[in-house]
């Protein structure tokens, strides 16, 4: 007999608290509906609360998924919970998760809060959230942090307020594997009623144990994992959907449920993710890294041209490596790129935006003979950017570089529909690129990151750049792809002072 196990993506909610992660609405809907697609359970769909966009997104999700739970995280207070429970109100399935913090660091230091005023507001919390929803999800906050009496006392008069499956977060990565197992174990041998909830867990990785403490909750009676694609989250990130399931999947010698993840999707779904938070997977990531299934050393191929089970435990196709599939040239029609677009599970909102890709991507075949499922994703997510925040468009550029020449760099910018015109020397092309643009539009940001990567192989391949920039407490990802990646380094910062731009103030749920 296997047990379900349910998976709870949190990419939207506690991966969105990376810095400079964050996500517009169009961005989250795109996510959620591949997450829809990869067949999670739940989708935390985001914090209501924090501020209108981020309400806005949820009730977008609500509105557009049908196979997935759409979840909104609510603090343990009334207004928070009434937000999310507009917020998931179109959902067909929806779900209120509300928390407060439990350990005797977070009660004193954080909320000013006794013991008893802790468990009298979790359970107003509960029953408010059950006006809005039979589903209601509560999380003990630090509960890795908290004694077990207290703990154990809460999760008690929580379900007896209605509370419906119970999380048991390591909010601060803490934990190890055997302690967090055993927690579970005792948790579930002393609550009253334990086997009516359902049991979750959600752990950090900060000592780089996130997945592993899931999976020893998982093996103690815990049927909830919280997780992220890409491990996405808060400081180290959180536990890695990938890696919860295909370890379940794995080891069923060892597990006794099992989820219903389509693991076909689990790449694509971690290669869209990267490309709109602007944060890479290191090449060594288990399951969606671009080396965890190549082999290196001479022995290691020989045994796998062999008998491919010496030294592989997981099939690359299985869980969605597929090489990269050519499908559109300079020749394709309108209607061969729709079809594909259709394929990849991408929506464009209207024919205007249908045309616009397609002549970006006519644009794009003029320069690289093939073009790949990857380069249709980026294009998409300039096309997307197009459509939203654009303030600072690029109009034209122009970059020289000659060896003993300091490089320079022409940009034309258009900015709030008014174009403006710089030229500037840097250290380099990109340097000098970004200087040009900083003489027109001033921004006083700081850059903290700067990244290009491939999107396909070979040299005519698309770089994709990342910038990150911060101003005033403010970090935000920018993304761009061109075939010459002087144009994709301007187009990232770009995006990147666009979302600062548009981006307005959002509270955190755990300050
Ligand atoms: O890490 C944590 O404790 C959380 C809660 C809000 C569930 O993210
Ligand atoms: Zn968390």
């Amino acid at each position: 007999m296997t047990d379900k196990l349910i998976i709870f993506d949190t990419t939207l909610r506690d991966g969105e608290q990376s810095p400079g992660a964050s996500m517009t609405k169009e961005e989250k809907l795109r996510i959620a509906r591949q997450l829809e697609k990869l067949g999670v359970d739940v989708i935390e769909a985001g914090f209501a609360a924090a501020s209108p966009g981020d309400f806005d997104a949820i009730h977008a999700i609500a509105e557009t998924i049908k196979d997935s739970t759409v979840c909104s995280l609510a603090r343990a207070s009334e207004n928070d919970v009434r937000r999310a429970g507009e917020a998931i109100k179109p959902a067909k399935r929806g779900r209120i998760h509300t928390f407060i913090a439990t350990s005797p660091i977070h009660m004193q230091h954080k909320l000013r809060m006794t013991e008893d005023q802790v468990v009298e507001r979790a359970v107003q919390a509960v029953k408010w959230a059950r006006e809005y929803t039979d589903d209601v999800e509560f999380s003990a906050e630090d509960a890795v942090r908290s004694e077990m009496n207290f703990l154990v006392r809460v999760f008690d008069a929580v379900i007896q307020a209605g509370a419906t499956t119970l999380n048991v977060p390591d909010t601060v990565g803490y934990s190890v594997p055997a302690l967090w197992g055993e927690r579970f174990r005792e948790l579930i041998a002393r609550v009253p009623n334990s086997d009516k909830v359902i049991w979750s867990t959600h752990c950090h990785n900060d000592l780089g144990m996130a997945s592993a403490n899931s999976l020893a909750a998982v093996m103690n009676g815990a049927r909830q994992v919280e997780c992220t694609i890409n491990g996405l989250g808060e400081r180290a990130g959180n536990a890695s959907l990938e890696e919860i399931v295909m370890a379940v999947k794995t080891r069923r010698d060892i597990f006794t449920c099992d989820t219903r993840i389509d693991t076909t999707q689990i790449v694509p779904t971690s290669k869209l993710v990267s490309s709109i938070t602007g944060y890479p997977v290191q090449p060594n990531k288990a399951i969606v890294g671009a080396n965890a299934f190549a082999h290196e050393s001479g022995i290691h191929q020989d045994g796998v041209l062999k008998h491919r089970e010496t030294y592989e435990i997981m099939r690359a196709e299985d869980v969605g490596w597929s090489t990269n599939k050519l499908t559109l040239g300079k020749l394709s029609g309108r209607a061969a790129f729709r079809s594909r677009l259709q394929e990849l599970g991408i929506v464009l909102d209207g024919e205007e935006a249908l045309n616009a890709a397609f002549a970006r991507f006519k644009e794009l075949a003029d320069r690289k003979s093939e073009i790949f499922d990857e380069d249709l994703q980026s294009l998409v997510s300039d096309e997307f950017v197009s459509q939203f925040c654009e303030h600072f468009r690029l109009v034209a550029m122009r970059a020289h570089s000659e060896t003993g020449i300091l490089p320079k760099a022409q940009v034309t910018l258009s900015v709030g529909g008014e174009e403006a015109s710089a030229e500037m020397q840097g250290g380099g092309p990109v340097d000098a690129t970004f200087k040009a643009i900083e003489q027109i539009v001033h921004s006083g940001t700081e850059l903290l990151l700067y990244s290009v990567n491939n999107i396909t192989s070979g040299t005519d391949a698309q770089g994709e750049v990342t910038v990150r920039l911060s101003k005033g407490g403010r970090i935000v990802n920018g993304q761009g792809a061109d075939t010459d990646i002087v144009v994709a380094s301007a187009k990232s910062y770009l995006n990147a002072l666009n979302k600062l731009h548009s981006s307005g103030e959002r509270a955190h749920p755990q300050v």
